[in-house]
């Protein structure tokens, strides 16, 4: 080779270390060093040197991450080593005898465990020979899988050669493919907007991805890869004492590594490890479900072994399933708060995300049309977390001959009042307000919520009783309720009908934010009752405020106040005002206030973050009394937070904030703040 093509192919390498370096640091690090552009620049060089001597394109080239042709079939790939399956625990009783045997076999009192996020993707190898990613293949039946090497190329989080200047001469790396969460929201609106079939879950959307032929698609959709062990390798500096070296190291040569993964000892902190990431759930950036435990030592590993094809020193302790499969029977039409009718879907019990589900929401019409949901389709429901469960989507494959579509009704289902849909709304409304005896009931129960209110005890069987024998119409005619009424009540012992009253009573004393929320004024959610208890002190001066003025809060747009003005316009709910005044429900008021005198409230336009358990005071008083004095609460640590409020093991919330400098206080500290 000349002197020059020397060069030019010294120069290439260069380039495809640092492009790979770039990879690392955005798609694995997440904490890019360079602009976009100057990564495509150096890309783009790249891709011209390898234009003009193809000779010098290299299998591990950054280029060679997409583009390539088609395949007619996936062919067939052994797995050296075969993948196995994991046994599975449900409840923490199977977890203890687990732990029990593990520690028997091995006659130890004690386990020291690597505990990891169970992922829900795709299990995939990775056989590396020389320090270059030769092959790729799906698990398969743990013996052999599909060669999708080219569609695994196109991962940026996956090296495509080891960064080290001597790369053992072969090295399997076993994990899972997975599509974050973030990422799946975004394809399945190009999907929609392409007149395409959306994916059910991210699990659903990562397959789809990773099992085409043609790579050119799994390019575009953006996959991401989480490592978890080895298979076989012959690699001098592989650690051969405990599995979380070897994850440390796997993490080393820079491959994704969950930073969940840790160690700990004993079964205690194995159920702990299990609820605390179960909290976290719903918050990581990729589905999970559940979390894996490991014998550390990777000697007594080896001394425990196989039975069958699962390990004897690993399990899985699975979360209850979050998506399910059953009959839809029929399909409801629920007024809401507001009117809003909203169609339920009727299903055949089925347990799902740890309880029984029997309804799940379809939304409204359009949704119900987009996902072509009919009655007596075979349906994917999931329920997750608090969340109301939700059809997701028909199995097509199962839908029987006859099925019946869903209309939309013209009339409330309920009061029999027009139903309207605006032109920029989903929804279809009752017209029927307060008459309507749905809209009645609903408007009580969020007045008697617990971020409003809060009347222990007044439940929707209740409310349905007092509102079906009209002994409640207003949620004035609450504070009128004596005994007798309430004891009259089915199913209403003495001692409820007691507690009931007592509670009642006590959601006398309330505050003017919790006070303008429970009026279930249309666009004024929780934060923005805050905001105008805060900046206008007083709840004449809101009922007497006009849309214009309302508008200079920070935060209330024109639609706001528009609902703010038209709900004080009618003179229904003043005289409702009136009557709830009268039986004696009051708050403090901050006379003097007003939007022009907010600046002065002691914690304006401070933001603080909570993190950990204090010590005497729960999150909610905590966010009260800050928000009380004018401040704001946030759920993330950023360079706009001035202070970050500590207590008991705090999250990572606490160490961002140390990272930027933020002031960190404990309870005495905020209190003596609060002061
Ligand atoms: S270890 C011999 N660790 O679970 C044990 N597997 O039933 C090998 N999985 O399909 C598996 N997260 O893809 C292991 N942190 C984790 C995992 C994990 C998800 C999947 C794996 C396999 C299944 C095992």
């Amino acid at each position: 080779m000349s002197d020059s093509i020397e060069k030019v192919k010294e120069r290439a390498r260069k380039l495809r270390m640092e492009i790979e370096t770039h990879n690392y640091r955005y798609y694995v690090q997440d904490n890019p060093t360079i602009p976009d552009a100057e990564y495509d620049q150096l890309f783009r060089e790249l891709q011209q040197i390898e234009q003009l001597y193809p000779q010098l394109i290299t299998a591990d080239s950054p280029t060679q991450r997409v583009g390539a042709a088609p395949l007619k079939v996936f062919s067939q790939i052994t797995h050296l080593v075969p993948m196995l399956s994991l046994n599975n625990a449900f409840v923490d009783a199977e977890v203890a005898a687990f732990d029990r045997r593990v520690c028997e076999g091995l006659y130890v009192g004690h386990m020291e465990y690597t505990v990891e996020p169970k992922f829900d993707g795709l299990a995939v190898n990775l056989c590396y020979e020389n320090g270059v990613l030769k092959t790729g293949a799906t698990r398969g039946d743990g013996y052999t899988g599909e060669d999708i090497t080219l569609n695994l190329k196109t991962i940026k989080s996956i090296p495509l050669s080891l960064p080290v200047y001597d790369p053992p001469p072969l090295l399997e790396v076993r994990g899972e493919v997975l599509m974050l969460k973030t990422d799946f929201v975004v394809l399945n609106q190009r999907q929609i907007a392409k007149g395409e079939k959306e994916f059910a879950n991210p699990r659903n959307a990562a397959a789809g991805s990773l099992r085409q032929l043609d790579p050119r698609i799994t390019a575009s959709r953006r996959l991401t890869f989480f490592a978890y062990g080895v298979g076989r390798y012959q690699d001098p500096h592989m650690p051969q004492d405990k599995h979380s070296n070897v994850l440390a190291y796997l993490a080393a040569l820079h491959f994704p590594v969950a930073k969940e993964c840790t160690t700990i000892t004993g079964l205690q902190e194995l159920l702990q490890y299990y609820q605390r990431i179960a909290v976290q759930r719903d918050n990581l950036p990729y589905d999970i479900d559940g979390v894996v435990y490991k014998v550390n030592s990777l000697a007594q590993q080896n001394e425990l072994g196989f039975v069958s094809r699962a390990p004897r020193f690993a399990i899985a302790h699975k979360f209850p399933a979050q998506e399910a499969i059953t009959q839809l029977l029929a399909i409801d039409v629920q007024v809401g708060r507001t009117g809003a009718l909203t169609p339920v879907a009727r299903l055949k019990p089925v347990f799902v995300g740890g309880a029984t589900v029997t309804n799940a929401t379809l939304h409204n019409a359009d949704e119900i049309e987009r996902k072509d949901v009919r009655i007596g389709d075979t349906v994917i429901v999931r329920r997750a977390g608090d969340v109301i469960p939700e059809v997701v989507s028909v199995i097509m494959e199962k839908r029987p001959v006859y099925t019946t579509s869903f209309i939309m009704p013209s009339h409330c289902p309920v009061c029999g009042a027009k139903a309207v849909r605006l032109a920029n709304e989903s929804v279809s409304r009752c017209t029927g307000g307060l008459f309507c005896p749905a809209q009645r009931k609903q408007a009580i129960l969020h007045f008697a919520s617990r971020r409003a209110m809060d009347i222990d005890g007044l439940g929707d069987k209740l409310v349905d009783q007092m509102v079906d024998q009209a002994i409640v119409r207003t949620p004035a005619d609450l504070y009128r309720l004596g005994l007798t009424a309430l004891a009259n009540l089915e199913r209403m012992a003495e001692k409820s009908a007691n507690n009931i009253v007592r509670a009642i009573e006590k959601s006398k004393q309330t505050t003017l934010a919790r006070f303008i929320y429970a009026l279930g004024i249309r666009n004024v959610g929780e934060a923005t009752a805050k905001d105008l208890a805060a900046h206008l002190g007083s709840l004449d001066r809101l009922m007497a405020t006009n849309s214009e003025r309302l508008q200079q809060i920070p935060d209330i747009g024109p639609v706001v106040a528009q609902s703010i003005v038209d709900f004080f316009a009618e003179k229904h709910n003043c005289e409702v005002i009136e009557q709830l005044r009268a039986s004696g429900v009051h708050w403090d008021e901050y006379e003097g206030k007003s939007v022009l005198t907010v600046a002065a409230a002691p914690l304006s336009g401070k933001t603080f973050v909570l993190t950990g358990a204090l010590p005497t005071m729960s999150r909610e008083q905590v966010k009260e009394k800050i928000e009380e004095l004018g401040g704001k609460v946030s759920g993330s640590v950023s360079q706009k937070t001035d202070y970050v409020v500590v207590g008991t093991d705090p999250g990572s919330k606490y160490e961002k904030a140390i990272s930027l400098g933020i002031t960190i206080l404990d309870e005495a500290g905020l209190l003596a703040l609060l002061k």
